[in-house]
């Protein structure tokens, strides 16, 4: 396809396939896809060890990375945060509503050990320092969310020659990211699994192209409730260079989710897929539960907590919830939750990654042909 990200990525179907799971970026971009992964959660060590297991599964095919930089954070501006620091900041209150939630579902809480010097969620410095290593592997592309990239990434890009993209949920964010340098937006509609805004993928995607497009060139990716091939199409139609995607790969046999989300994807709605601050702070879509619920419309709910004291709060209890769901607690399940975006309504089974990558590719094709032949004379 002579789209410009296949030129840009050396693919041939610009099929971009976000995951925090190093089984499904390799499988995507062995399909012919490009996968990237999500390295919020790993440290320089681990990331190098997710590295080189995609180099050696990945058949030479290529594939990113992607951090999570914010520029709005409650600890900005503050020097070495580390993560015990910020459980000190955590309100009696807001700990007492966790635990007493969890216990009227027979789940206890347990606060996790970390180690005196680990940093913050979401630290600046530790995902640059992550980059630093994702360059000693052959990466084709680095991709940060939740603001501009600081200027040290936008220059390591160029340094290497790969492309910097960045997510954008509204058209003056994607204004300040072209004026910044990056190669790449990924502009994200509402319907999308995690961080997003409230303009659908419809309107943002002409709106942000429109509004940039006398500026520099810079192609455009479409996010957000993408699911198909024929989605695919349309993003297209509509002048994206291509798709990024996220919640489609998490109905795959590779993906990380449990046995207990995919059950509860399938059975989903795409009005279960709700805009909640109740797992990291910000505006983030995941599957309603009453975790959901709770924080969001509970009368003696404390109101969730900034980003990132937020994130520290369900790190634990969603740690809790799964492990008391996988041992059997009925109960449990109406806890269970994780990102997904509007699309899981679309969602009806679990499949392998590589056959959801053919089915982009297939369903691409019926809806080039559909259009065409109602063109036709
Ligand atoms: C489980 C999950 C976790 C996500 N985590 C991140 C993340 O850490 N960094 C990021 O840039 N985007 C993250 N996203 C957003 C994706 O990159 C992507 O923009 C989004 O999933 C696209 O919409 P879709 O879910 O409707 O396909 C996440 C999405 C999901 C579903």
């Amino acid at each position: 396809m002579k789209s410009p990200i296949c030129a840009m990525l050396g693919i041939e179907f610009p099929l971009l396939a976000f995951s925090h799971c190093r089984d499904v970026v390799a499988a995507v971009s062995r399909a012919g896809g490009f996968g990237v992964l999500g390295a919020t959660v790993h440290s320089p060590k681990t990331i190098e060890q997710e590295l080189k297991w995609i180099d050696d599964h990945v058949d030479g095919r290529p594939y990113g990375v992607d951090v999570l930089i914010p520029e709005n954070i409650s600890t900005a501006g503050e020097k070495n945060v580390t993560w015990k620091s910020l459980e000190a900041r955590i309100s009696p209150e807001h700990l007492d509503f966790t635990r007493n939630l969890l216990k009227k579902y027979d789940i206890e809480l347990i606060t996790t050990n970390v180690a005196d010097n680990q940093p913050q969620p979401f630290d600046a410095q530790t995902a640059l320092d992550l980059l630093e290593v994702s360059f000693r592997h052959p990466i084709r592309l680095i991709a940060n969310a939740l603001g501009v990239p600081p200027k040290a990434m936008i220059e390591m890009g160029k340094a290497h020659g790969v492309p910097v993209a960045a997510l954008v949920g509204a058209k003056e964010h994607a204004l300040r990211q072209v004026a910044a340098g990056v190669d790449i937006l990924v502009v994200q509609g509402t319907e999308a699994g995690g961080h997003c805004g409230d303009v659908s993928t419809m309107v943002l995607v002409p709106e942000v192209i429109k509004a940039i497009q006398d500026i520099r060139d810079v192609p455009v990716l479409a996010a957000g409730g993408i699911m198909t091939g024929r989605q695919m199409a349309a993003c297209m139609a509509m002048g994206a260079a291509g798709v990024w995607t996220g919640s489609v790969w998490l109905a795959t046999v590779e993906s990380e989710t449990t046995e207990i989300f995919r059950e509860k994807m399938i059975a989903a709605s795409s009005r279960d897929a709700v805009r909640s601050r109740g797992r990291t702070g910000k505006p983030a879509r995941q599957l309603r539960s009453v975790w959901t619920d709770a924080w969001d419309k509970g009368a003696d709910s404390p109101g969730a907590l900034p980003m990132p004291l937020q994130s520290i709060i369900s790190r634990d209890a969603f740690n809790a919830i799964d492990r008391s769901a996988a041992a059997g607690n009925a109960r449990a399940r109406d806890l269970v939750s994780y990102f997904v975006g509007q699309g899981v309504g679309l969602i009806d089974s679990v499949k392998s990654a590589g056959a959801v990558v053919q089915e982009f590719k297939e369903d691409f094709a019926e809806a080039v042909e559909y259009i065409n032949a109602l063109v036709a004379e």
